[in-house]
């Protein structure tokens, strides 16, 4: 499976965007999904893990409904990390069985409407347990519950994305609460599953496994010692990190899931229902955003192309360019990809008032000039999901297109007045 989509691609599906009229004179930034590319990916996952495995596709990366839609017709389900995500997954057609639910800090009311609801939950917390047995007690419910196990491997090259070091907000450490958990599985038959997730983005695949390892022990350990196998449900969590550089070789989920068949043939066999929950290799490499360019500033020997995608979009990579670095091309208005002309390094000054809103800096490319596109390559996942309302920018346009621009559909309208104006009443 191709690595990314070719600057060729995207220039020949620019193009078609353009004669379609698909691009407006208030249409400053787009967002383009290949549809087909997605599809790809996600039966290319489903093909190398056991059929019955539950790939919760985490929402936080992209919750478009309409993506959502698309993905559920592919038989995946949904990772959801709040009562509102939850909602939308439901709005989206996603039946309980097949939503997971996630969130460090899940409310009575959340973990009831999520009880009622059937949806399987992960408790983050022995005291989010204790909660869910309450609530189990006053009412019946279809619901599967597991618990998130903190396995303490490490944080990997980006901490603000790292989720298993020896402190983490999220789960339960296994070194210090170990004996807790096991009795929390002999007091709780209901509780049959574990749950684990390193971090996303920037955490080694050895790391990835060597959580599994050590939950896969612990799971036998308690199963073990309750004579039988109440723990039935073995959730791995997402954070496959993915190439944010066409150059660079990404790593592969084909190498993934064979590590994790050799390792632990069980994980794939009846004795357990598996459980995943990626996000950035499903969405990031399957999207890119393109924004024209409003002025080019040329002030003390430096080029600013000021664009209209910064800080509202891309908030990782101007909060920490270090760790978040994109490829970029150059469209001229006509769509047609600046090819090695004249190259020289620009900053991509976002559109928000703030100094820091920057999305690049020093990135070499041919001539930028007023009216050309800048397009910022593998945004597919974790860009509008995380968009920012400071300064009150519309949302903008959402493409999602097949095979290269022959067909498009829009998957979200650029935001109106009437919306923006909404959110701050
Ligand atoms: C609990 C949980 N599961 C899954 C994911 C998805 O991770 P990724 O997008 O890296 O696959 C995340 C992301 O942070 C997460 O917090």
């Amino acid at each position: 499976m191709k690595p990314t989509i070719s600057g060729n691609s995207i220039e020949k599906t620019f193009q078609s965007v353009i004669s379609n009229g698909l691009i407006r004179e208030e249409d400053t930034v787009v967002i383009c999904y290949d549809l087909s590319f997605l599809e790809e990916r996600i039966r290319h996952l489903i093909s190398l893990f056991p059929p019955s495995a539950i790939h919760g596709i985490a929402m936080k990366a992209n919750p478009l409904v309409k993506i959502l839609t698309l993905c559920k017709t592919l038989n995946v389900g949904v990772e959801v990390a709040s009562l509102g995500e939850l909602v939308i997954a439901r709005k989206a057609g996603y039946p309980p069985d097949r939503i997971v639910y996630d969130s460090p800090v899940k409310t009575f009311n959340d973990l009831e409407y999520a009880l009622k609801e059937g949806v399987h939950i992960n408790a983050d917390s022995l005291m989010e347990l204790d909660r869910i047995r309450k609530l189990k007690e006053g009412l019946i419910s279809e619901s599967t519950v597991g618990i998130r196990i903190n396995p303490q491997t490490g944080v990997g090259k980006i901490l603000e994305s790292s989720v298993a070091g020896e402190y983490s907000k999220f789960g339960v450490p296994i070194k210090y609460r170990r004996d807790e958990l096991i009795n929390a599985f002999r007091e709780h038959q209901w509780l049959t599953g574990v749950h684990l997730h390193i971090g996303s983005q920037g955490c080694p695949v050895e790391m990835l496994i060597n959580g599994i390892s050590l939950l896969f022990d612990f799971v036998k350990e308690v199963n073990d010692l309750l004579g039988y196998q109440q723990i039935t449900i073995f959730d791995i969590g997402g954070g496959i990190p993915v190439s944010y550089s066409g150059s660079a070789t990404p790593v592969s989920m084909e190498q993934y899931a064979k590590t994790i068949r050799d390792k632990f043939p069980l994980l794939f066999t009846d004795h357990y229902s598996l459980f995943t929950e990626f996000g950035r290799w499903v969405h990031v490499n399957t999207g890119w955003v393109a924004s024209r360019v409003e002025y080019v500033k040329k002030d003390l020997g430096i080029n600013t192309a000021m664009i209209h995608a910064g800080a509202d979009l891309f908030l990782r990579e101007c909060i920490n360019p270090k760790d978040w670095q994109h490829e970029y091309s150059v469209l001229d208005k006509n769509g047609n990809l600046k090819r090695g002309q004249d190259i020289n390094p620009y900053n991509l000054a976002g559109p928000l008032c703030f100094s820091g809103d920057i999305l690049a800096k020093n990135v070499d490319l041919p001539a930028v000039e007023e009216g050309d596109y800048i397009i910022v390559h593998d945004a597919g996942g974790y860009t509008f999901s995380m968009w920012s309302r400071y300064n009150s920018r519309q949302t903008p346009r959402i493409l999602g297109y097949y095979n290269d621009g022959v067909r498009f559909e829009i998957l979200k309208e650029r935001e109106r007045f009437e919306d923006l104006i909404h959110f701050w009443e």
